[in-house]
């Protein structure tokens, strides 16, 4: 468990972060500024647009970045496994993905041998049967620390903290040059303002403060704890990144034994 101490200090630091416009500017050396915003989930959702309202994260070295024709987000959970969203890479698995980057610039390396989807992904993020996760093998094996899966359904509850890491979009038009993180509320009901959510796999989280967008697709949430990742950014309602209200997240302990079989059937160790 973590001290609350710590969590207070957490929190405060996303307070002062999100209290100026100082990020947005800081961001204005593009990672991506060759780039055309192709985006992850909007191709098969326009209303799906990095990060906003974020800030600095600095090194997280589980989190990975999908190198590929769109800029998404994974979570290392095995020596040679990497978790992310379907909605990335069901147009082809990226050639490499780049695990622990603190800047658009860094990380290491490794080539993607292969992978798969979840069998329940049909094309359609925010559709109430669609599961939007696949899994991705690397050739050789990275010793960085691991993410920490959720298997408790309990998990979150209230209105807790959720925090979201990325690359992608800060506001409508600039990716991110440095890994970003946020905070979001947990939202345990969203039926009644979005008719496709389904609590039983997706995670609802308020997008006021912050909101994952276009980039941020397949990047770790972390619980409360901050420390166990509860679920994979998939999608957001809202036209653009500063217009959304609202975000859906794959909920991990849902498709945990999935993720875990994955594992097994395609790591080789
Ligand atoms: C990655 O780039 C950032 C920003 O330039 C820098 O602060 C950090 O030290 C770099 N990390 C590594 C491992 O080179
Ligand atoms: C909601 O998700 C559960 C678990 O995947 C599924 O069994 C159920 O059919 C879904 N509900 C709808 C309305 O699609």
């Amino acid at each position: 468990m973590i001290p609350s101490q710590y969590l207070a200090i957490s929190l405060s630091l996303l307070l002062s972060v999100s209290a100026g416009n100082h990020i947005r500017s800081h961001n204005r050396n593009l990672g991506f500024d060759s780039t055309t915003p192709t985006g992850d989930v909007d191709v098969n959702d326009p209303n799906n647009q990095g990060i906003r309202g974020g800030g600095d994260a600095g090194t997280v070295p589980w989190f990975v970045r999908l190198e590929g024709s769109s800029v998404c987000g994974g979570s290392l959970i095995h020596d040679d496994c990497v978790l992310t969203s379907a909605s990335c890479v069901d147009s082809g698995f990226p050639s490499t993905v780049l695990v622990g980057p603190t800047s658009s610039s860094n990380g290491t390396s490794y080539t993607v041998s292969g992978g798969t989807i979840h069998p329940s992904w049909t094309g359609t993020p925010d559709a109430n049967s669609d599961i939007n996760l696949a899994v991705l093998k690397l050739a050789t094996t990275s010793s960085n620390s691991k993410a920490t899966l959720n298997s408790n359904s309990a998990v979150p509850s209230g209105t807790d903290n959720l925090q979201i890491f990325g690359f992608g979009l800060i506001n409508n038009a600039e990716y991110a040059s440095s890994l970003q993180q946020a905070f979001v509320t947990y939202t345990a009901d969203c039926a009644s303002s979005y008719a496709s959510y389904n609590a039983t796999q997706t995670i609802c989280a308020d997008a006021t403060a912050a909101a994952t967008c276009t980039g941020d697709s397949g990047g770790p949430v972390l619980g409360a704890d901050l420390v166990t990742q509860v679920a994979v950014a998939s999608f957001g309602v809202g036209a653009t990144c500063t217009g959304r209200t609202l975000l859906g997240f794959v909920r991990i302990s849902h498709a945990y034994d999935w993720i875990q079989s994955e594992i097994c059937s395609l790591s080789s160790r």
